[in-house]
């Protein structure tokens, strides 16, 4: 698969196979991934590939915490989107087009409770990466460095027939999964992506989420 087609096909994927994905493939992931630039070439990255029954145990910790109405204590910004602006709309369309695609309505409560479940239960993948950063750098810091990265990672992912969902609601209970997974304290929890093969029959994998075409965002300055 080139470039192109890999920019083309990745997107959010939001349930999987429970088909294991071999260590040897996301390890060769991952050193590809590793080649995505950062200031300075720091590389601010560090990651934790969960599977198996690691996994599962935060998978079922995080779900726990969710139905019990824990507070959710993410380490790293979170964005809020003003009531009023443009990114508060399209976070509404987004919504309105899984919702529709799932079949879930509007004053479905118990439907709205379980998709929120399926984001804390990493979308059932096979393995999730979590991103961790050095808390000796500034906590906004890295994370231009780690976007590069994780752009990086999802684009092979998607060129190795996996899918991948970027998700920081896999990195909310984040006092838990430090404590499983044995995350040193001197590290910052920053973001999850679910990973695993795709299952193509799931209606919200179908998603071909908008965008604002780049005509609509670029100002050309010195171009005739
Ligand atoms: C920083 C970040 C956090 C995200 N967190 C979540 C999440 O918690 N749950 C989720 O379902 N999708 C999450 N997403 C996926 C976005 O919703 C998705 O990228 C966006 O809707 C565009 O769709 P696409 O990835 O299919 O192109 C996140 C993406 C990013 C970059």
């Amino acid at each position: 698969m080139n470039i192109l087609d890999a920019v083309r096909a990745r997107k959010s994927i939001r349930n999987f196979l429970p088909d294991p994905v071999p260590k040897d493939l996301l390890s060769g992931i991952l050193e590809d991934a590793c080649r995505a630039p950062s200031a300075n070439n720091t590389q601010p990255w560090e990651c934790f590939m969960l599977g198996g029954n690691v996994l599962e145990e935060v998978r079922q910790t995080n779900l726990e915490q969710l139905r019990a109405g824990v507070f959710p204590e993410p380490e790293s910004v979170l964005i809020d989107w003003p009531k009023d602006s443009v990114y508060r709309t399209r976070q509404v369309d987004l919504a309105i087009e899984l919702f529709r695609l799932m079949d879930i309505q509007r004053d479905d409560h118990e439907g709205r409770a379980k998709w929120m479940e399926r984001g804390f239960g990493y979308f059932n993948a096979p393995a999730a990466l979590i991103v961790v950063a050095d808390k000796c750098l500034p906590e906004t810091g890295p994370l231009l460095d780690i976007g590069c990265f994780l752009q990086t990672f999802c684009l092979l992912c998607t060129a190795n027939g996996l899918g991948t969902c970027i998700e920081d609601q896999g990195v909310m209970y984040s006092k838990t999964l430090r404590q499983i997974v044995g995350i040193p304290d001197e590290k910052r929890i920053i973001m999850a992506v679910a990973v695993g093969y795709p299952d193509w029959d799931f209606p919200a994998n179908a998603i071909k989420s908008s965008r604002v075409s780049a005509n609509d965002l670029t100002t050309w300055v010195g171009f005739d």
